[in-house]
């Protein structure tokens, strides 16, 4: 049994208002949010930077007082030379692009390693092979924009690109879908497959990020 087993809505702090970021993710977890999204940014595998460690060390202690999951995305080139920061700032969970180092293998072991779950995360543009990496990771995130920034459209066909996947993935290997996930999108990509959403710009863009949560929840449940 993983913390992912089952369903689940993961607020994305990357649109969350960083001058409250403690009760705007205590609204979420009041709504029920386990899972609490990070998404990392280096200004070279994506063009824009957003912050490192010291975000994860920030929500460490009230993520998990509530209970909840630190679920943090790396979109940094050789994210192996991070995983050790990341884990000791309390991520639960670590994923890396496929596209973001030659090696993965070594990059999900060492997450493990760090008793953290390994995340391999797929570009829009980057094929999913069954065979490739198989057993090296425990949760594979299908990314339904292309990285880098909160607010953009769902990328039309990912409902199939999921279904796709869903069929090909070990089972009990969490299908988890980012980019452009709002109530309507989250329940196309729940019928595909998918089982952990992350949403940003729709929870925390909303004038009541809980309320925005539930909906999704509903949509998807
Ligand atoms: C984008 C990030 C996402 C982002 C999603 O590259 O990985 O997690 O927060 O934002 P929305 O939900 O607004 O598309
Ligand atoms: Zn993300």
């Amino acid at each position: 049994m993983s913390a992912l087993d089952g369903i689940h809505v993961a607020p994305s702090i990357l649109s969350a208002d960083f001058a409250r970021l403690g009760s705007q993710v205590e609204e979420v977890m009041a709504a029920g949010a386990k899972v609490i999204h990070v998404d990392v940014m280096d200004g070279h595998f994506v063009p824009p930077i957003t912050f490192g460690p010291l975000a994860v060390e920030a929500l460490d202690q009230q993520v998990h007082d509530a209970g909840g999951f630190l679920d943090v995305h790396l979109m940094i080139e050789r994210p192996e030379r991070w995983v050790d920061e990341f884990a000791a700032a309390g991520a639960d969970s670590i994923t890396i692009h496929r596209e973001a180092t030659a090696h993965v293998n070594y990059a999900l072991d060492a997450i493990r390693e760090k008793g953290c779950v390994a995340g391999l995360a797929l570009n829009p543009g980057t094929p999913f092979a069954s065979n490739a990496l198989k057993g090296f990771y425990d949760l594979l995130l299908c990314m339904t924009v292309n990285p880098g920034w909160g607010g953009q459209p769902y990328i039309a066909g990912s409902d199939e690109r999921i279904a796709g996947i869903r069929k090909n993935l070990p089972d009990g290997v969490p299908l988890e879908v980012d980019g452009g996930i709002d109530a309507t999108t989250a329940k196309g990509a729940a019928q595909a497959g998918a089982s952990v959403f992350v949403a940003g710009s729709s929870i925390f863009g909303a004038p009541d990020p809980g309320a925005a949560y539930s909906a999704i929840v509903e949509a998807v449940g």
